[in-house]
C-alpha cells in the first residue's frame, strides 16, 4: 500500500499536535485569570512554539513539492477527491497564515515587549512589517486576523478528522493508514486488503471432508459422489 514518506508523516503529526496545543494555550493565556508573570510566560511559550510551527510548515511545504502525495484509492469518487484536495490547500494556507499574523501582531504592537525564542534567541520583528507604524488599532486589527484564523482552522481540522475517521471505520479503506508509519506492529492489522480474501474454508475441496470423516453441512457433495 503506498504511504506518505516518513518525513511527511512525522511532520504531519508534530505540526498537528503543536497546533492543537497552541489553540489550547492561546485560549488559556488570553481568557483565564492568572498572575501577570504566568501570563507573560505562557505568551512567550505560545509565541516560541508558534514560530517553530511556522518553520516546520515551510519545511513541510518544501518537502511536499518534491514528494507528491500517494494516490488515493481508485474507488473514491471525483467530488470527494476534489473536496479532500480543497481541504488540504485550506489547511496549508491556515497553517502558514496563523503563525505569520501572530508574528505580525508583535511587529505592530505598541507595547514592544521583548520576545526571546524559548528564552534563548532575541526574536526580530517581521521584516518590512516591523517598519509599519505601531499602535493599538493596527495591533487589534491583526490580532483579529490571527484569532479568526485560529477558529477557522479548528473547524477545518474538525471536518478533516471526521473524514479520516469515516474512511477508517465506515469505508474501512487505507486512507488513514497512508498517514501512519509502516511499523511491523501496525502492519499486521493495517496492511490488510480492503476487500477480504474469499473464505479459505469455502475453497476446500469437499472430498477432504470425506477423508476426515466430516460431512458438509448440507451433505450435497457426499450425495453426488455416492
Ligand atoms: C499555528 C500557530 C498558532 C495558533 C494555532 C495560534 C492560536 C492562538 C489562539 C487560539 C489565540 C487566542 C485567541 C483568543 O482566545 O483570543 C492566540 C492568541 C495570540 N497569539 Fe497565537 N497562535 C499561533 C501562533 C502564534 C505566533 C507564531 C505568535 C507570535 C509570534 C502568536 C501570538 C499570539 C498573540 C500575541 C495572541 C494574543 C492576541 C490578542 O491580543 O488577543 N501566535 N493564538
Ligand atoms: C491540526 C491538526 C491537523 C492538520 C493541520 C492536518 C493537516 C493535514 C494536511 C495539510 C494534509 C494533506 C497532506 C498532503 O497531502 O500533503 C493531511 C493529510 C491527512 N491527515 Fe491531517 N491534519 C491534522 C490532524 C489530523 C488528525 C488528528 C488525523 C487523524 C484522525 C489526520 C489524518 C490525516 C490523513 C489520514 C491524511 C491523508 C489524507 C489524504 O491523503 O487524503 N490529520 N492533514
Amino acid at each position: 500500500m503506498p504511504r506518505y514518506t516518513l518525513v511527511a508523516i512525522i511532520l504531519h503529526w508534530i505540526i498537528a499536535f503543536d497546533i492543537i496545543l497552541l489553540v489550547v494555550l492561546g485560549v488559556v493565556m488570553v481568557q483565564l485569570p492568572m498572575s501577570l508573570e504566568t501570563r507573560f510566560a505562557l505568551f512567550q511559550l505560545h509565541k516560541s512554539i508558534g514560530i517553530t510551527v511556522l518553520f516546520l510548515v515551510l519545511l513541510r511545504i518544501a518537502w511536499r513539492i518534491f514528494h507528491p502525495a500517494p494516490p488515493l484509492p481508485a474507488r473514491i469518487p471525483r467530488a470527494q477527491r476534489l473536496a479532500a484536495h480543497g481541504m488540504h490547500y485550506l489547511l496549508y494556507a491556515l497553517m502558514f497564515w496563523i503563525p505569520l499574523t501572530g508574528w505580525l501582531v508583535l511587529s505592530v504592537s505598541s507595547l514592544k515587549l521583548p520576545f526571546r525564542l524559548y528564552g534563548i534567541v532575541d526574536w526580530p520583528d517581521l521584516p518590512v512589517f516591523g517598519l509599519l507604524k505601531r499602535g493599538h488599532a493596527a495591533e487589534s486589527a491583526v490580532a483579529v486576523l490571527h484569532v479568526y484564523g485560529a477558529w477557522i482552522i479548528v473547524a477545518a481540522v474538525g471536518l478533516h478528522v471526521l473524514a479520516a475517521l469515516r474512511h477508517q471505520f465506515v469505508e474501512r479503506d487505507e486512507v488513514l493508514q497512508r498517514m501512519l508509519p509502516a511499523w511491523p506492529v501496525l502492519k499486521r492489522t493495517t496492511d490488510r486488503p480492503a476487500v477480504p480474501e474469499p473464505d479459505a474454508a469455502a475453497s476446500i475441496d469437499p472430498r477432504c471432508h470425506r477423508e476426515f470423516g466430516k460431512p458438509p453441512s448440507d451433505g450435497s457433495a457426499h450425495a453426488k459422489r455416492q
